[in-house]
């Protein structure tokens, strides 16, 4: 497993910390205020800040059994600060629970009865890969990957090839670095899976996105949404039904 991988490593430039920084200053300031702006900044530097210590990311590394099990890098503990202070700007990178995304993926099966042979699994925020890999234990069709920071997509894609299960059942992984903003869905029946990777107006522009794609080439579409902040952006369109989830995630059908 590598260690601080990006302690030495300036990628989070060319997604720009600043501009990050500033959209993320002018979207609050214009919704409420400079004010508000100004103590949400304070917060989320302090909590960065607490984040920071020894005893916090000895924590964070409490997420590494899966890596131990499949001998792949998906902890949040080797992510340096500059990626981490991208995060707050944006989102943090934080890996699924392996037990979590088995349970919403067999709920997935036994609410819609749906062959995973005809469908692409899509993680849209994938970070190291750890969903892709996880997926991968079922028999999608194919599995594809978009993150925008090239450092994390680097990790991904060292960890689709050292994965290691004697479960794994889909072996056409693909990890992409883009920003999901403006990712093409493939014209294939979708299991989407999003954890919470976008704020408000880029969940509803990918939302959007994917209503255009299905009304091009009708097929079915399924969201997985896992830790659902933002679940009225789903649920305030008729396009998506709800067909099951609990306080820790939510699933649509379109
Ligand atoms: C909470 S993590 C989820 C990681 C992964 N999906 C998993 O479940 O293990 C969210 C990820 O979304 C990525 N992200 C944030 N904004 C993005 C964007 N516009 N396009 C693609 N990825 C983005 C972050 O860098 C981060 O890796």
């Amino acid at each position: 497993m590598d260690t601080d991988e990006d302690e030495n490593d300036p990628s989070p430039s060319s997604v720009g910390l600043f501009r990050s920084a500033l959209r993320w200053w002018n979207d609050i300031a214009a919704s409420h205020g400079h004010r508000v702006a100004a103590c949400r900044l304070a917060s989320e530097v302090w909590e960065f800040a607490r984040d920071s210590t020894p005893q916090r990311r000895r924590l964070r590394y409490g997420d590494a059994e899966f890596d131990w099990d499949h001998r792949v890098n998906t902890t949040s503990g080797s992510v340096g600060w500059r990626h981490r202070l991208w995060g707050v700007f944006h989102s943090p990178y934080q890996p699924t629970e392996a037990a979590l995304f088995h349970e919403m993926l067999s709920a997935l099966r036994a609410q819609t009865s749906c062959n995973f042979r005809d469908f692409v699994f899509l993680d849209l925020g994938s970070g190291k890969g750890r969903a892709l890999l996880m997926a991968s234990d079922y028999p999608f069709r194919r599995i594809v990957g978009v993150e925008l920071l090239p450092e994390l997509h680097r990790v991904a894609v060292e960890n689709l090839t050292n994965y290691k299960s004697e479960n794994q059942k889909c072996f056409a992984l693909q990890s992409i670095c883009a920003d999901a903003l403006g990712f093409d869905f493939p014209a294939e029946p979708i299991v989407l899976y999003l954890f919470n990777p976008l704020p408000k107006a880029g969940l509803r522009r990918v939302i959007a996105n994917l209503e255009q794609s299905l009304r091009s080439h009708p097929r079915k579409a399924y969201v997985i949404y896992h830790n659902p902040l933002l679940e009225h952006v789903l649920s305030e369109h008729t396009a998506w039904k709800k067909i099951g989830g609990t306080h820790q995630y939510v699933m649509y059908e379109a």
